[in-house]
């Protein structure tokens, strides 16, 4: 009986301590800063992304899986954007081409975001610039 206690006050101060930022955040009234997303030579060079950024942001998933699903079901790699320009419809070879420091654009947001995508368990991640 005794150990049970202990191990539900155990539980109780863990949990407390892990929810520290958490509980920071609401009372100090502060969300987190943003992540900071760092374009390389390239992208600020192309300076627009395959479709409007405000798309991008909300989208970018739709938008890989619907590669996928057209690369992988239907053998058609070519994608045409709102603008009638043209893209490979490729993880590694389009949007890591411009976002090469996937560590500074993807993951950052990611993280901050706490998600992870499984994808690079097969897809090739390029080297940094
Ligand atoms: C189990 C391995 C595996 C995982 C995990 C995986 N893929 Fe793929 N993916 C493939 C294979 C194999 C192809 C076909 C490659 C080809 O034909 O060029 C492919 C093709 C694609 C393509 C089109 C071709 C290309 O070069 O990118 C896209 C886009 C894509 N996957 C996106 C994703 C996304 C997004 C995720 C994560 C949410 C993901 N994949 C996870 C194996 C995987
Ligand atoms: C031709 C270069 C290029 C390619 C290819 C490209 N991007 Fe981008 N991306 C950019 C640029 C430049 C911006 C920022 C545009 C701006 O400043 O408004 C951007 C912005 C974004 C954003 C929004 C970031 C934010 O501000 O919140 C996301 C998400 C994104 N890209 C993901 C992708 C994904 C996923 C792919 C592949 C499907 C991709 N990009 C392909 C150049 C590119
Ligand atoms: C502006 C922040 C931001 C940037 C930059 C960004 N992502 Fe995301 N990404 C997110 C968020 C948020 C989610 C989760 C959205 C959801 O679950 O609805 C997500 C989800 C995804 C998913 C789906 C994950 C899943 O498990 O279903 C993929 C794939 C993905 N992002 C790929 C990329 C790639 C590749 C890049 C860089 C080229 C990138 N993202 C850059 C914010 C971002």
């Amino acid at each position: 009986m005794k150990n049970k206690r202990l191990i539900l006050t155990g539980l109780i101060i863990f949990f407390a301590i892990v929810t520290v930022p958490l509980w920071y955040n609401l009372f100090s009234g502060k969300k987190p800063a943003a992540p900071e997303l760092e374009y390389t030579a390239k992208a600020k060079a192309a300076k627009v992304c395959v479709e409007p950024t405000a798309f991008m942001k909300v989208n970018h998933m739709e938008l890989l899986y619907m590669w996928r699903e057209s690369v992988v079901r239907k053998g058609e790699r070519t994608y045409v954007n709102s603008n009638g320009k043209k893209f490979n419809m490729s993880l590694t070879n389009t949007c890591l081409d411009c976002h090469s420091n996937k560590d500074k654009f993807c993951d950052r947001c990611h993280e901050y975001s706490s998600v992870r995508p499984y994808c690079w368990d097969c897809h090739n991640v390029k080297e940094k610039e």
